[in-house]
């Protein structure tokens, strides 16, 4: 039978370059798989709440191309993303006597990609490995472009590598299934591609937000086609973050701030970059860059994605300089110097530092009280 592809698209970095396939059914489809590194074994990671509703069928089609096709189960959660369960990957590994050629398959959300992602970097000095991203937000954005690692108790990702999968596989109808909280955290991650790159595509956001949190599979089609149209441009420029991809952080520094300062999992990743981008669009405009009609329209489409817009207040005595010591923990900050992803004018980004008041005024302003 054949795969039922909705697009194809390619992320061009030479020897290195991949596909991004989108489509319904994708995953329990072996067409989907073909052409991939040959090996004698395949292991799928996943995790508690996803292996349950995907494996069974991903292993099937797998099963298609492999003689060994392992599954190994993560416990859920941002909260796990650590070394801990990077090493149950490596443990699994080894136990079932996988070589250099295994390929590893990540199905699941960021946490799950991120980690196997890394793991796969570092196994054997590097082993193949496939998307299956099955959260909006994978799908737009953590499961396209090669960033992999964890988290550490001092800062969120600053553990990991840059290392390319293979193949990105994006099924659509896996997000059917994901709870409302999810899509609302991947809206997130969509909506910051507008204001970044392409303000027709925030139109067209703006236009369809309705039927994307009711997650029409059209417009979630549309959303996941023209986010990794996007991202595949950017990081096709700028793999390893030189310049040009920091734009992707959009939100970010802020939002980072907010996961770890609440704990990694109080809030998710997605509803931080949410209330994180209307914080930076709010020092866009303190620093003259957009005006207030701009950050207006931006933090009415987050609130309508169904994200927060005002920031938790994670200390009593001192809220923006907590923020503040969070944010020069970020990987974009040199010397202790927080660097901005900034709106310079709609549809473009900078990154910028910014005096310390100007920062302060902005997450009083933006803070419950
Ligand atoms: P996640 O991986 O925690 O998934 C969210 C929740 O949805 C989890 O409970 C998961 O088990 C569940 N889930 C996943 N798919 C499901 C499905 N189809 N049906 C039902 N439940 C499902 O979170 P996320 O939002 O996907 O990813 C966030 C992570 O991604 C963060 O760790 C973030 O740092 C990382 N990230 C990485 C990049 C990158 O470039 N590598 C970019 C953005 C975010
Ligand atoms: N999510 C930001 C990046 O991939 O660079």
């Amino acid at each position: 039978m054949t795969s039922p592809l909705l697009h194809s698209l390619t992320i061009a970095l030479g020897e290195r370059s991949y596909p991004i396939q989108i489509g319904s059914g994708l995953l329990s489809h072996a067409d989907s798989f073909a052409g991939l590194p040959t090996a004698s074994a395949a292991l799928i990671v996943s995790n508690s709440t996803v292996a349950p509703l995907y494996a069974q069928a991903l292993q099937g089609a797998l099963r298609q191309h492999y003689g060994q096709v392992y599954l190994l189960v993560l416990p859920d959660g941002e909260a796990h993303k650590d070394w801990q369960t990077l090493n149950l990957i490596f443990d699994a590994l080894l136990q079932n006597g996988c070589d250099r050629k295994t390929v590893l398959f990540a199905l699941g959300g960021g946490v799950v990609g991120d980690m196997t992602g890394f793991a796969a970097a570092s196994y054997m000095r590097g082993v193949p490995f496939v998307q299956v991203p099955t959260t909006l937000l994978a799908q737009v954005d953590s499961s396209v472009g090669g960033k992999t690692g964890i988290n550490h108790p001092l800062g969120k990702n600053m553990v990991g590598a840059f290392y390319q999968p293979q193949r990105v596989l994006c099924d659509l109808d896996t997000l059917q299934t994901l709870p409302a909280r999810e899509i609302s955290a991947g809206l997130a991650e969509v909506i910051k591609y507008g204001p970044i790159a392409d303000m027709a595509f925030l139109d067209w956001i703006e236009a369809h937000i309705t039927e994307l949190v009711a997650r029409d599979v059209h417009a979630l089609a549309h959303a996941v086609r023209r986010s990794c149209e996007i991202k595949a441009q950017v990081v096709s420029q700028d793999e390893r973050e030189g310049g040009l991809r920091a734009i992707l952080n959009f939100g970010h520094t802020f939002g980072h701030a907010i996961e770890a300062g609440l704990g990694y999992g109080d809030w998710l990743h997605g509803e931080a970059v949410g209330c994180g981008m209307v914080m930076a669009a709010q020092l866009s405009q303190a620093m003259g860059l957009v005006d207030q009609a701009f950050v207006q329209r931006l933090t009415r489409l987050i609130g309508a994605a169904g994200l927060p817009v005002r920031g938790p207040v994670l200390d009593a005595v001192d809220n923006a300089g907590r923020y503040l010591d969070l944010m020069r923990v970020d990987k974009k900050a040199e010397a202790g110097t927080i660097r901005f992803v900034l709106i310079d004018g709609p549809g473009r980004a900078c990154m910028r530092g910014a005096e310390d008041a100007l920062v302060r005024a902005v997450i009083d302003r933006c803070c419950a009280a």
